[in-house]
C-alpha cells in the first residue's frame, strides 16, 4: 500500500493564487483523520463532507490514523477549495485510484455529501497561475467559462467526483475545457453622439482618457454630469490581454461573482456617497476587493463628492498614488490592485444652482465655503482637472438638437494615439510619472515657467498641484502630438484647474 500521496492544489490570497501542496499520509494507529496547516473552520469541516463523498460514492474510507497536511502552513486557507484534493489525496493514499500522472496536475473544488463538485472562487487566477507551471486543471464545471479565458492552460471540468476517478483509473477521460471559449468580443459602450455641447468637459474628458488623468465635473443638476461620466470607458484604449486578465480575476474573486460578458470591457464603478470605507476600498475577515478595485483599469466615478464622508474620502488617497491597497487584518495582509480613472461630480453650492442665470441660487457665501471645504485639499490636490459644466439649455434649445456631436470613435482613436506615445516614452500614462519622471519629460521653456509663476502666485498651487499641471500640459502635447510643451498646452492645463481659482 502507497502510505503518501501528495497533491497539487491552489490558495487564493488577493488576486494571487499560490501554490499548496496537499499531503495526505495514512499510518497505523486508532482511526481518526486531523488536518495540519493553519486550517479555518471551513477546512476543518472540509473532513465531514470529504468522508460523506468517498463513502456514499462506493469508496472505502481508510480505517487508518489520517494526516493530512496543507503546505506551505502559513498561507491562510478558507472554504471548501481544497475538498477535492483532500479526497483524491485519500483515494491515491488508499490505492483505491492510479497515481500515475497526478504530480501533473492540479485540484480545486469543494464537495457535496454526495460528491458533486461545487464552483469556488478565484478560479482564473488558480488558471493562470496553473498556465505557468505546465500542469493541468482539475476543477469544477461551474467554473470552467471563467478559467476558459486564460489562454494556453488545460482545463479538466467536471461536476462529480466519480468522473474525476474514472478519468485517472483510465475508464472514461473527461472532456478537456475549450480555451477562451468564454470570450465575448462585442463591447458595447454608451456613446459621446448623446452629449451636446459641453466642449470644454469633452475636452477635458478627452485629456482625462488620454493621460489618465482624475477629473471633477462642477455643475448645476442636469447638465450632463453623470452622462459625460458615463461615457468615458468608451474613450479609453481598448484593455490589453493582461489588464482584461486581471480585471477579470478581480471580479472572479468579489461578491459579484465572475461574468463572461464582461470580458475585456472597461468597468465603471459608482458607489452611493453613503458607501462606508469598507465598501470602498475592500475588507472583511476574508478580504474581498472594494469598489476602487472593481474599478482596476476603469473608471470610479463619484457622484455628488461633497456628500461622501471625509473620512471615506481620505482612504482614496493612498490608492490613488499607489495603484492597489493594502488591507491589513490580524496577522495577514492583503493587497489588491487598484488602478482606476477618477471622476467625480459635484454641484457648485448646496442647492445647486450658483452661477446660474436662470435660477436663483440662495446659498451664502459661508454655506458654499462649507459645502466646499467638505472635500479636503489633499485629495483635491490628486484631481488633476476641475472643470465647469455649465447649463446650456439655451444653445441646445437654438441648436434644436440638429448637430451631431463628435461619437466616442473619433475620441477614443486620438486617446489611443496619445496613449501609445506616452508608453513608448515612459511605459506608463502620463498621470503616473513620478517626480524625477516629471522632471524628464516635462521640459517647459521661458514663456511657460513665468506662466507657471504667475499661477502659483495667483492660485497658491501646491508644489503637487505644479506637478500635476505640468503632466496635464504634457497629456495635451501628447494629443496634439507635440513632442515639446509649449505655452499654449501649459495655458490649458492651467484653465483646467477651476477649483484652485475659486476656493
Ligand atoms: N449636454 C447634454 N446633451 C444632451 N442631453 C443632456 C445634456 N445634459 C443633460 N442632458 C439630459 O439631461 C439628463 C440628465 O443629465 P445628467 O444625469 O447627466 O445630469 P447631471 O449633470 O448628472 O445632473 P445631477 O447634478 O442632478 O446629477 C440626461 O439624461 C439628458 O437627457
Ligand atoms: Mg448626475
Amino acid at each position: 500500500m502507497n502510505h503518501l500521496a501528495v497533491i497539487n492544489s491552489r490558495a487564493q490570497t488577493g488576486i494571487h493564487a499560490p501554490p499548496v501542496t496537499v499531503e495526505v499520509h495514512l499510518s497505523s494507529g486508532l482511526p481518526g483523520l486531523s488536518i495540519v496547516g493553519m486550517p479555518e473552520t471551513a477546512v476543518r469541516e472540509s473532513k465531514d463532507r470529504v468522508r460523506s463523498a468517498i463513502i456514499t460514492n462506493q469508496f472505502k474510507f481508510p480505517l487508518n490514523r489520517i494526516t493530512i497536511s496543507l503546505a506551505p502552513a502559513d498561507l491562510p486557507k478558507e472554504g471548501g477549495r481544497y475538498d477535492l484534493a483532500i479526497a483524491i489525496g485519500i483515494l491515491a493514499a488508499s490505492s483505491q485510484i492510479r497515481t500515475n500522472g497526478l504530480g501533473g496536475m492540479e485540484f480545486l473544488g469543494e464537495l457535496s455529501l454526495a460528491g458533486e463538485l461545487k464552483p469556488v472562487r478565484g478560479a482564473l487566477p488558480a488558471a493562470m497561475a496553473v498556465r505557468d507551471t505546465g500542469r493541468c486543471l482539475v476543477l469544477p464545471a461551474a467554473n470552467a467559462a471563467e478559467a476558459a479565458l486564460v489562454n494556453d492552460v488545460e482545463l479538466l471540468p467536471s461536476d462529480h467526483l466519480l468522473r474525476i476517478c474514472a478519468h485517472l483509473n483510465g475508464i472514461e477521460p473527461l472532456q478537456p475545457g475549450a480555451a477562451s471559449m468564454a470570450r465575448q468580443t462585442d463591447v458595447r459602450y454608451k456613446d459621446l453622439a448623446d452629449v451636446h455641447g459641453q466642449y470644454m468637459a469633452r475636452r477635458a474628458l478627452e485629456i482625462a482618457a488620454a493621460g489618465g488623468h482624475g477629473m471633477l465635473m462642477i455643475g448645476p443638476p442636469g447638465t450632463g454630469k453623470t452622462m459625460l461620466a458615463e461615457r468615458m470607458p468608451g474613450i479609453l484604449p481598448p484593455m490589453t490581454e493582461q489588464q482584461a486578465l486581471e480585471s477579470a480575476a478581480i471580479t472572479s474573486i468579489s461578491q459579484q461573482g465572475f461574468d463572461a460578458r464582461l470580458w475585456q470591457q472597461r468597468p465603471i464603478r459608482s458607489p452611493h456617497h453613503t458607501a462606508s470605507a469598507v465598501a470602498l476600498v475592500g475588507g472583511g475577515s476574508t478580504p474581498r476587493p472594494g469598489e476602487i478595485s472593481l474599478a482596476h483599469h476603469g473608471v470610479l466615478f463619484l457622484d455628488e463628492l461633497p456628500e461622501f464622508s471625509r473620512q471615506v474620502l481620505e482612504v482614496l488617497r493612498e490608492p490613488m498614488e499607489s495603484g492597489s491597497i493594502c488591507i491589513s487584518r490580524a496577522a495577514r495582509q492583503t493587497r489588491f490592485p487598484a488602478e482606476f480613472q477618477l471622476l467625480a461630480a459635484m454641484n457648485p453650492c448646496p442647492c445647486g444652482y450658483l452661477g446660474d442665470n436662470r435660477n436663483r441660487c440662495q446659498c451664502s457665501e459661508d454655506f458654499i465655503r462649507r459645502y466646499r471645504q467638505r472635500i479636503s485639499g489633499p485629495l483635491l490636490d490628486r484631481i488633476d482637472l476641475h472643470v465647469d459644466v455649465p447649463n446650456i439649455t439655451r444653445e441646445l434649445l437654438d441648436d434644436n438638437l440638429q448637430t451631431t456631436p463628435e461619437c466616442s470613435a473619433a475620441v477614443r482613436n486620438r486617446v489611443i494615439c496619445a496613449h501609445a506615445i506616452q508608453m513608448s516614452r515612459q511605459g506608463k500614462c502620463n498621470a503616473r510619472m513620478d517626480s524625477s519622471e516629471v522632471k524628464k519629460h516635462c521640459h517647459i521653456d521661458e514663456q511657460s515657467r513665468e506662466m507657471l509663476r504667475n499661477a502659483v502666485d495667483r492660485l497658491g498651487l501646491s508644489s503637487r498641484g505644479l506637478h500635476r499641471v505640468l503632466k496635464v500640459a504634457r497629456t495635451i502635447a501628447d494629443l496634439a502630438n507635440d513632442p515639446a510643451i509649449t505655452a499654449r498646452h501649459v495655458q490649458e492645463a492651467v484653465t483646467l484647474r477651476r477649483l484652485d481659482r475659486s476656493l
